[in-house]
């Protein structure tokens, strides 16, 4: 379920971390540049400590605005942007660990934040698991119904 080369360009990206994670932010916009994207950089520039749910919920606002394909959260660990995000309507945020993940992460789950974890040791680069989330299409049918659960979840909490 691979999109063509034409959907690859010209997403507009939101991406955000915590100071655990500002080298892997700079790396991840140096390659999304090199894909013809457009990443819209929230911060943090610099290493001194921020609370990771400030982040999170910034650029989970900004992304409600409207006209970004996607965002991707980044802190220590990767779980403490991804647990926050998942806390706003309307935000399904994916936290990724390998290929499979990545895949899965959009075609079952239609995700539209994935997070990963500056301080983590990948077996893979995080930009081949990005790369594999953006060339996946969502699967819809049953998948479609089950995401459709996930969000009526917030109508009842
Ligand atoms: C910050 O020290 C660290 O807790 C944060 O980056 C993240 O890993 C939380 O989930």
């Amino acid at each position: 379920m691979k999109i063509s080369k034409e959907e690859l360009t010209m997403k507009k990206i939101i991406i955000a971390s915590d100071h655990g994670a500002v080298a892997l932010k700079t790396e991840i916009i140096s390659f999304l540049k090199t894909k013809n994207c457009e990443p819209k950089d929230m911060g943090v520039y610099s290493e001194d400590p921020v609370d990771y749910p400030d982040i999170a919920v910034i650029a989970c606002n900004e992304f409600k605005k409207g006209g970004y394909n996607f965002g991707i959260l980044l802190c220590g660990t990767g779980i403490g942007v991804s647990m926050t995000a998942n806390k706003i309507k309307g935000i399904r945020c994916a936290l990724i660990h390998d290929i499979f993940t990545a895949e899965m992460a959009k075609a079952h789950n239609d995700a539209n934040f994935i997070a990963f974890g500056g301080r983590v040791k990948y077996n893979i680069p995080v930009t081949q698991m990005i790369e594999k989330f953006m060339e996946t299409k969502f699967a819809g049918e049953r998948h479609l119904r089950r995401v459709t659960k996930i969000m009526e979840v917030e109508k009842c909490t």
